[in-house]
């Protein structure tokens, strides 16, 4: 009953605030944060790939409001590109983008993402790396579909989140499917209406399954996003039935989330891939951390209490 509550607050300028400004809070977000600035993200990406894991990147941002922030958000991208392809580290590690990080929701925001993104995408191509596309909520997945498959004409690598929650993803899985393109499937972590999205939970790993299963029987790359231990075996169980080979699947995780289960994955030989953000403006992404797990919550309230 929580998650709904953290959901709305995460929305919250007030909440945004609060949350913010409490004294420990930076000790609670550094389980699900790498770090402020590309420097401090650098390390963390050395290490992971150094135990056989890959990485996608995620400069944390989200719903700006002006022109500039989304260039800023823009450059933020370029610069970790620009990073990871000086240290050569662009075939171990691609980056996850927030269109709304990137203007969507301004005036004329869907031409504005979609040439902010554009640059990205260019970018990453150049060092052998790709983007994906994530899923935030329903109103903005039309443009994030749209923009997507543009840019796949010239970077068919790039790929894109659909989330099991949602009524319509089946659809989208079927076309996706049958695109050859590279294919997140999570739950879904936002609050969704009951007219658009399941609510019960076990509504939505059903979802997850069917769709999972259409991903694994298409042509596209699936990549497994959740660290549900029956969603995983579930999913193994798929791709060897598709005589899918090794490489043509992943499974990801986000960072600080069943740590022991990346290296667990990828010492059977799993590609697994972490889903590593960093930056400053973490408030959104660290409440929809908080909503997976209640938890959580506690651990943050208790910590913060105890100051
Ligand atoms: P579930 O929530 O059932 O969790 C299974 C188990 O994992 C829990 O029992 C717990 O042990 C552990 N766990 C899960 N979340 C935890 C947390 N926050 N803290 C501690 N333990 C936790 N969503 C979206 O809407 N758009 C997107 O683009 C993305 N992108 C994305 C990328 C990747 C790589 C992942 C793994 C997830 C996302 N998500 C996302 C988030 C996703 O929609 C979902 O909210 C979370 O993955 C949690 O769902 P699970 O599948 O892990 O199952």
């Amino acid at each position: 009953m929580l998650g709904p509550v953290i959901l709305a607050a995460s929305r919250s300028d007030r909440m945004r605030r609060l949350v913010t400004a409490a004294p420990v809070t930076r000790q609670v977000v550094d389980r699900f944060i790498a770090g402020e600035t590309v420097d401090d993200v650098v390390p963390i990406v050395r290490d992971l790939t150094a135990k056989g894991l890959e990485l996608t990147l995620d400069v944390v941002g989200e719903d700006i409001t002006t022109p500039e922030q989304a260039t800023a958000a823009r450059d933020a991208y370029l610069l970790l590109i620009d990073r990871l392809g000086a240290l050569g580290l662009g075939e171990r590690a691609e980056v996850s983008v927030k269109l709304s990080m990137f203007g969507q929701a301004l005036p004329d925001g869907h031409d504005i993402a979609h040439r902010n993104v554009r640059r990205v995408v260019e970018a990453a191509d150049a060092i052998g790396t790709t983007v994906t596309l994530d899923a935030e909520d329903h109103t903005t997945l039309d443009s994030m579909f749209a923009i997507h498959e543009d840019l796949r004409r010239d970077f068919p690598k790039t790929g894109c989140v659909i989330q099991a929650y949602l009524f319509r993803t089946e659809a989208d899985a079927r076309r996706l499917a049958a695109s050859g393109s590279r294919v997140r499937l999570v739950k879904g972590a936002y609050k969704e209406p009951a007219e658009v999205a399941y609510q019960d939970k076990r509504e939505i790993d059903k979802a997850y399954v069917r769709i999972l299963r259409v991903l694994m029987d298409g042509d596209c790359y699936p990549m497994v996003g959740s660290h549900d231990p029956r969603l995983i075996s579930i999913a193994q169980e798929l791709a060897h039935r598709a005589q899918r080979k090794p490489d043509e699947y992943e499974f990801q995780m986000l960072y600080g989330i069943r740590g022991e289960e990346h290296l667990r994955l990828a010492a059977e030989g799993h590609r697994m891939r972490v889903y590593t953000a960093y930056g400053t403006d973490w408030y959104g992404y660290f409440m929809r951390r908080l909503a997976e797990k209640p938890a959580n919550l506690r651990f943050f309230v208790r910590s913060t209490l105890t100051k």
